[in-house]
């Protein structure tokens, strides 16, 4: 057998790698599952976006190859969405990356500006590109622990000057997963323009830009002044049009920053499927019309879950975005051993903290991916495993 790279030695495993096999063998026993671990809704993309990949499917040139340009309509139905929504444009051709799901574009970005032993800033918990994407670069993750006591922000004046001078890039992600935590503006107007001075890459991932409660509009980095200078901001098809399977997002920003993606993925793929490429556009295109109705259907959710987890033990703030609850657990309940328990005891799935980085320790991830009454029976299960654990410890 051939050894392994020191780069994929390098990897942790993948958080919920394992848990469609661990969920086969509970329901195999008749076990009654509520997964509420990935951020995956049980929801249907918008009947437009469906009725678009089945004509376009039987277009022939849609199933040629896409390449890195992709389908014109996609990359214009990105930058009319992104003028009429945050009022900032773009050249589809020069400065928008097509990509096969956000995750794709993130993690491979630092291929392109990582180079042996460089820096990356990342915030702990996070999502899991920011570390694989720097490791697979042979670069060096610098993990900034997103706690309550900072507003689970990620301060670069906090961080010793020995590693901001090895930097290359700051990841963002604001509507965070997993701590649902939005940014202030003043937030970023003062990271934006660190990262000018610092010559930093500002990784701006999105993902959460349409999910959002209460009157709550998160912005997108480039409304910030300066951010055309240093950002490059992801987006993703999934979780705005239940649309996670289909594997299709975008990145946009200055062309300096984008081709360096765009040359990258030349030598790794060659698009996503054109006619998805296609419903894609007609997804951006009626934006307006379908997303209020869908987010309706996660505040019920949240609403549902902050009132089901509160009255089980596990009080928490409502949250202003995302799909998620980030629910603090005694100091004396490691979170991995929390969620193997809920899982095989009670059937539920959630995402311990501590797979997400070190910094989520102390927390469970709740996804609102099922009915209120789902969540709201896995909050009761939740709270008869920490009553179980809690006297255990007493
Ligand atoms: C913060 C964040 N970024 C990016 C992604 C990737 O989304 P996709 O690759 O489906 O576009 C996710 C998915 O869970 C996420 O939570």
């Amino acid at each position: 057998m051939p050894k392994y790279t020191s780069r994929i030695e390098s990897l942790p495993e993948y958080p919920l790698a394992n848990i469609p096999i661990q969920k086969r063998a509970l329901i195999a026993r008749g076990v009654d599952v509520i997964d509420l671990g990935a951020g995956d809704a049980d929801l249907s993309p918008p009947e437009v976006v469906l009725q678009r990949l089945a004509d376009a499917s039987r277009i022939p040139s849609m199933s040629r190859y896409g390449f890195g340009m992709g389908l014109m309509d996609f990359r214009e139905a990105i930058v009319r969405w992104m003028q009429r929504r945050f009022g900032v444009s773009f050249d589809p051709v020069k400065e928008i990356v097509p990509l096969i799901g956000s995750k794709e574009g993130i993690s491979h970005l630092a291929l392109a500006f990582v180079s042996k032993g460089d820096v990356t800033i990342v915030p702990d918990p996070g999502y899991n590109s920011y570390v694989g994407g720097t490791l697979l670069a042979e670069g060096e993750p610098y993990r900034v622990a997103l706690r309550p006591e900072n507003n689970f922000l990620v301060e670069l004046d906090d961080i010793p000057s020995s590693v901001l001078k090895r930097a290359r890039i700051l990841y963002l992600n604001y509507p965070n997963n997993p701590t649902s935590a939005i940014a202030p503006r003043d937030y970023l107007e003062r990271t934006v323009k660190r990262c000018k001075e610092l010559d930093l890459v500002l990784v701006y991932d999105n993902a959460y830009s349409e999910l959002a409660f209460d009157g709550y509009v998160p912005p997108s980095i480039f409304e910030i002044e300066g951010a055309r200078d240093v950002a490059i901001e992801f987006h993703s098809m999934s979780k705005t049009y239940n649309m996670t399977g289909w594997r299709c997002g975008w990145a946009a920003g200055r062309q300096e920053l984008t081709s360096a993606l765009a040359k990258v993925k030349s030598f790794i793929d060659t698009g996503t499927f054109l006619a998805i490429q296609a419903a894609a556009a007609a997804a951006l295109d009626s934006a307006e019309e379908f997303i209020p109705g869908n987010v309706a259907v996660f505040k019920e959710r949240r609403d549902a879950a902050v009132a089901a987890f509160t009255a089980n033990g596990f009080p928490c703030a409502t949250p202003k975005a995302t799909m998620y609850l980030w629910l603090p657990l005694p100091a004396n309940v490691p979170s991995a051993v929390f969620a193997e328990k809920l899982m095989q005891e009670e059937g539920v799935i959630v995402m311990a903290g501590a797979l997400l980085g070190k910094g989520g320790e102390g927390f469970f991830r709740v996804s609102f991916i099922t009915s209120p009454e789902r969540i709201s029976e896995a909050a009761v299960r939740a709270g008869r495993v920490l009553k179980r654990l809690t006297a255990q410890a007493a």
